[in-house]
């Protein structure tokens, strides 16, 4: 086995890595986890208890609420600004009651390509520090921002734990590794939960993320150009069709238009699937989702065309009266 918090020489290559966002940040702040999904898994374990509530953003990632609710504790939804997709500063104070534990931010956000502002970042931090709630920051797109730059957590250790990921930093999805960063009380916890959830991190993947973290940023750098370039597409192509609307996502690699046909996005991903055309409905991601279609367009440009031909004709005939 290896060291249940991962091997050294990783935890420190990965504080080093981050260190831009806190110059403080050691090997010690750092767990290795069998994927980003773990780390958020085992931070909900390890720190909400039964009754807790947990804010979650909605439109928003769809394990937050299932892994509240699988430490026992309730989710409660927060609201999203539309368009630019920020967290609802005014609605997330309008929700936390005595029993708010921690507040989910995701940030590049999955569905939305929503950015946290730096204004944002610092109100939740503030608003953290008053009601003693921690914050669940989800940072595993911090890699991909096209526009603005990234407002991490990382600075406020104090409230906050960090989760990132390799799979998107370097497109290993499959590999299963990811991260958590926290200060040291938290670390104790986190490394405790994760030998009961798996003992220990796999070992070849560990030594592979290790030998490729050197070498990764002109990688990041590329990828940052191509995504940008199918991103600016896949926005130009949506909103050249009638009854669609898309602000260009400024993270991540989703693009999650409106739409403002009478139709639930259910529905709507069902005919375009018949079509040819694979997305997810909005309503996967919560109650303030709905009204919308998540894409990604980690795919080719031809493919992104090919896909946005398939949605301009379907919405074209639902529009018409002809679906
Ligand atoms: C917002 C967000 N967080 C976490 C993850 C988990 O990534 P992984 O388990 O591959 O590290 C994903 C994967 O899609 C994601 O979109």
């Amino acid at each position: 086995y290896s060291p249940t918090a991962g091997i050294p020489e990783l935890r420190d290559a990965v504080a080093e890595r981050y260190s831009r966002y806190n110059p403080e940040l050691k090997g010690k702040n750092v767990i290795i986890t069998p994927s980003g999904s773990t780390a958020l898994l085992e931070i909900s374990q390890a720190f909400v208890d039964p009754g807790d509530e947990v804010l979650v953003p909605s439109p928003g990632f769809v394990i937050y609420a299932p892994h509240a609710k699988l430490a026992g504790g309730v989710p409660v939804e927060y609201k999203l600004t539309e368009g630019d997709f920020q967290p609802d500063i005014d609605y997330i104070q309008s929700k936390i009651t005595s029993k708010t534990k921690m507040i989910v931010i995701n940030n590049p956000a999955n569905p939305t390509g929503g950015v946290l502002s730096e204004e944002n970042r610092n109100a939740l931090a503030d608003i953290a520090k008053d009601k003693g709630i921690m914050i669940l920051s989800d940072e595993v797109y911090d890699s991909f921002i096209y526009e603005g730059k990234h407002s991490s957590f990382l600075p406020y250790l104090d409230r906050a734990i960090v989760a990132g990921g390799f799979s998107k930093m370097m497109a290993v999805t499959g590999w299963r590794l990811g991260f958590a960063m926290a200060n040291e009380e938290c670390m104790d916890a986190l490394i405790k939960m994760q030998y009961h959830v798996c003992a220990s991190p796999s070992m070849p993947g560990m030594y592979g993320v290790l030998g490729a973290l050197p070498s990764i940023d002109p990688y990041i750098e590329n990828a940052r150009k191509v995504y940008k370039a199918r991103r600016d597409l896949i926005t130009k192509r949506i909103n050249e069709i009638e009854g669609m609307s898309l602000i260009p996502p400024r993270g991540a690699f989703y693009a999650f238009p409106s739409y403002d046909m009478d139709m639930p996005s259910q529905e709507l991903a069902n005919e375009l699937v018949k079509a040819g055309l694979i997305c997810t409905p909005g309503s996967a991601f919560g109650t303030f989702g709905e009204k919308h279609l998540r894409f990604s367009y980690a795919a080719s440009e031809e493919k992104i065309d090919k896909g946005m031909d398939i949605l301009a004709d379907t919405v074209r005939k639902i529009r018409g009266g002809r679906i």
